[in-house]
């Protein structure tokens, strides 16, 4: 095995080559990878300069889900996803709550944290009687990074010493709490820790000749429990018919509820129930340029944060009312990273109506909650593999290179019965065989 150095520094063309000769592409193959390239050539500039290693643009679809009512406000949302039926699934949901209130939400915090993780060998007590001198120092040696943060609202809110010598020998946190405005604040958080990094590792109160900090890493911590949102639905109980006509409101309702429980007992089910809620999440944070490992990593954490893995929404029964919620952590912004370069957000943010970060945490939530109604629904009446496979009807047809006609007929065919991979097949198998 050949280990190769220097890719990086090769031009897309040159890369491409490469690629081609290793796996021996054709030169149409090779020429497809420009397929997407955008026709404004300052634009094609940006995405080439967006990544490490670029060889072409990668499209997603994007769609969006009308009727999203959210705090008394319509909204039209843009998802990016490549799952057919996520769009079919909230935008049946954002119907169903328009007519019912539709969907509330509120912020419950912006706080987010970044730890300095550092060993020290001296006794705790002693650092700990040192620590409020030492604090005025480290919170001063980020003055010039945090002065056009404070001026748009954010800042650093905390900082604290944790001693975590019970759990490693000589290791310490300094944990700092931050606010960041309409930024997601990942470089802003990651240079201030690194600054107070370097001024802990330069402390005379803490560096002698017997003392000495030891810095292991600085970085943010993408678990933001005080990053928060809250969302739900509510509407009297009776008003819950509608969804479907096999149930009626009473059972429909009890069934939900049995499905929450379910999630909250048995980690099986509840990875999949909290996947639902991410069906819509991610899309809209795709569709908005925002990091979905981030949110997704922190929202999984704290579906455990009690010890066990358990849904993020309840189900609350009160005086004939049906209230569905969503707690979650979501850390994005609307201003840096990808969200004022990338063409697409930029339309996603122009359908969204520019929405600051905090209403697009709220977006976000109630796009989550959509879809995950959407599934719980379904899959307590008719089951989900019908709708699913409708949708996905159009993913088969182009598989199976289906020309125009071949769709009609096939989606006309297809209208009332159940769809399945072979069955398309066939079908179009037969087609072309008579024609
Ligand atoms: C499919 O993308 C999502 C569901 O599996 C979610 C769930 O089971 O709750 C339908």
């Amino acid at each position: 095995m050949v280990v190769f150095s220097g890719f990086s520094k090769f031009d897309r063309e040159q890369r491409l080559d490469f690629i081609a000769q290793v796996i021996g592409l054709n030169a149409a193959e090779m020429r497809s990878f420009h397929d997407y390239d955008a026709p404004d050539a300052h634009q094609q500039d940006v995405y080439s300069t967006m990544t490490e290693n670029y060889i072409g643009n990668f499209p997603m679809p994007m769609g969006v889900v009308t009727n999203m009512l959210l705090n008394d406000e319509m909204y039209i949302v843009p998802f990016v996803t490549e799952e057919s039926s996520v769009i079919a699934a909230a935008s049946k949901a954002a119907k169903f709550w328009a007519e019912r209130g539709g969907f509330r939400a509120c912020i419950e915090g912006i706080t987010k944290k970044g730890q300095v993780h550092f060993t020290w060998n001296g006794k705790p007590q002693q650092i700990k009687q040192r620590f409020p001198i030492i604090k005025k120092q480290l919170l001063n040696s980020t003055g010039l990074l945090t002065e056009k943060m404070k001026l748009r609202g954010g800042g650093i809110t905390g900082l604290t010493l944790i001693d975590m010598t019970a759990s490693m020998p000589d290791y310490y946190q300094i944990d700092v709490s931050f606010e960041t405005s309409d930024a997601m604040g990942a470089n802003f958080i990651n240079s201030c820790l690194e600054k107070i990094s370097s001024e802990l590792r330069n402390l005379e109160e803490l560096n002698s000749e017997e003392l000495k900090v030891e810095v292991i890493m600085s970085i943010m911590s993408n678990y933001t429990p005080d990053c928060k949102v809250r969302c739900w639905v509510e509407c009297p109980a009776e008003k819950m018919e509608g969804w479907n006509k096999e149930l009626l409101h009473f059972d429909f309702i009890k069934k939900f509820k049995q499905a929450i429980d379910i999630a909250n007992i048995d980690i099986s089910r509840a990875v999949t129930h909290n996947k639902g809620i991410f069906n819509g999440i991610d899309a809209v944070l795709l569709a908005t340029g925002n990091d979905w490992r981030a949110t997704s990593a922190s929202a999984h954490a704290y579906a455990a944060r009690d010890g066990n893995y358990k849904s993020l929404t309840t189900v609350q029964l009160t005086e004939d009312k049906f209230r569905f919620e969503l707690e979650i952590p979501i850390a994005i912004g609307t201003v840096g990273g990808i969200t004022q370069i990338h063409p697409a957000v930029k339309r996603a943010m122009a359908i969204l109506k520019y929405p600051d970060t905090q209403k697009l945490m709220m977006i976000i939530a109630a796009a989550g909650l959509a879809n995950h109604f959407a599934a719980i629904a379904t899959l307590i009446t008719s089951g989900i593999q019908t709708g699913h496979m409708r949708m996905h009807l159009s993913n088969i047809l182009s598989q199976l290179n289906a020309s125009t006609y071949e769709q009609d007929c096939a989606r006309h065919h297809f209208a009332s019965l159940k769809v399945s991979y072979s069955a398309v097949e066939n079908f179009i198998h037969n087609l072309r065989k008579n024609k």
